[in-house]
């Protein structure tokens, strides 16, 4: 709950949580203490396909808990096996439509996966959480979400040895900046959904400092690289 409460106090408006997370009562206590209007934050939550068949329950404990009339984005965790997928889906958009939730996506998913959805459903995921860093980067998998208009939400974009690895910590280094302002600002250009965790008040302050610097063509093509090398 401190890093919630610390995150809000320091302008974060943007709030990832889970079922399976088992924090969502500490994210609602943590915004109701902030006085932040609800309206002013965008709130996410996922339901995982092992409560599939009951997708609607799941949801309303999570706005109970939170709590909430709705949240702005509700995401499957990850996916689940056969028509597991295409049977929550379709609970998705009936919890659109009930006004449960703004916008609906995906979460693990690749392409296929969500192809397979759209068209049990003719609606489209919002978005597509998924592990993202520079040491991950694939121009393709940006192209195939652009192309479906699906927007790219990164994850543990701080972990599996970004912050430390050399070509970072040089740009970091040469920018005067952190190696994890380096890689939220590479998110950014990439328009790149980003969403940095720390428990660290200082940390969760300077990962939001990033709009006083840019990154140049000759850093993007090292950082896009990096996957690769
Ligand atoms: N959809 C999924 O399957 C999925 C999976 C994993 C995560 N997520 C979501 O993504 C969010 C973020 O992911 P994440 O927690 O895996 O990773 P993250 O934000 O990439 O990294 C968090 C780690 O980086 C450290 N850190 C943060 N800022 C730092 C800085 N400036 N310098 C050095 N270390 C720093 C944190 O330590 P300190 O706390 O000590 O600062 C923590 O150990 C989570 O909150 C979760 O909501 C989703």
């Amino acid at each position: 709950m401190r890093a919630t409460s610390s995150a809000l106090e320091n302008g974060y408006r943007h709030l990832d949580t889970a079922t399976v997370y088992g924090n969502e009562a500490e994210v609602g206590r943590a915004m109701a203490d902030s006085g932040v209007p609800r309206g002013d934050v965008f709130l996410t939550t996922k339901c995982p396909p092992d409560w599939a068949g009951r997708e609607l329950n799941t949801l309303q404990e999570s706005l109970d808990l939170l709590p909430t009339d709705h949240v702005d984005l509700w995401l499957i965790h990850w996916p689940g096996a056969g028509s597991v997928n295409a049977d929550m889906w379709q609970a998705f958009v009936g919890a659109r439509e009930a006004g449960l939730v703004r916008e609906i996506g995906v979460s693990n998913f690749d392409a296929t996966l969500i192809d397979e959805i759209t068209a049990a459903t003719e609606v489209t995921p919002a978005v597509n959480q998924i592990e993202w860093s520079p040491l991950l980067f694939d121009a393709s998998v940006v192209a195939e979400h652009r192309s479906r208009g699906i927007a790219v939400e990164g994850y543990s974009a701080l972990r599996g040895g970004t912050l430390e690895h050399p070509a970072i910590v040089e740009i970091a280094n040469r920018l005067g900046r952190t190696p994890a302002q380096v890689i939220i600002r590479w998110h950014l250009r990439h328009e790149v959904i980003v969403i940095p965790k720390s428990t660290r008040a200082d940390r969760i302050r300077s990962n939001a400092d990033v709009a006083g610097f840019t990154l140049s063509d000759t850093d993007m093509a090292a950082l896009d690289g990096l996957a690769s090398s």
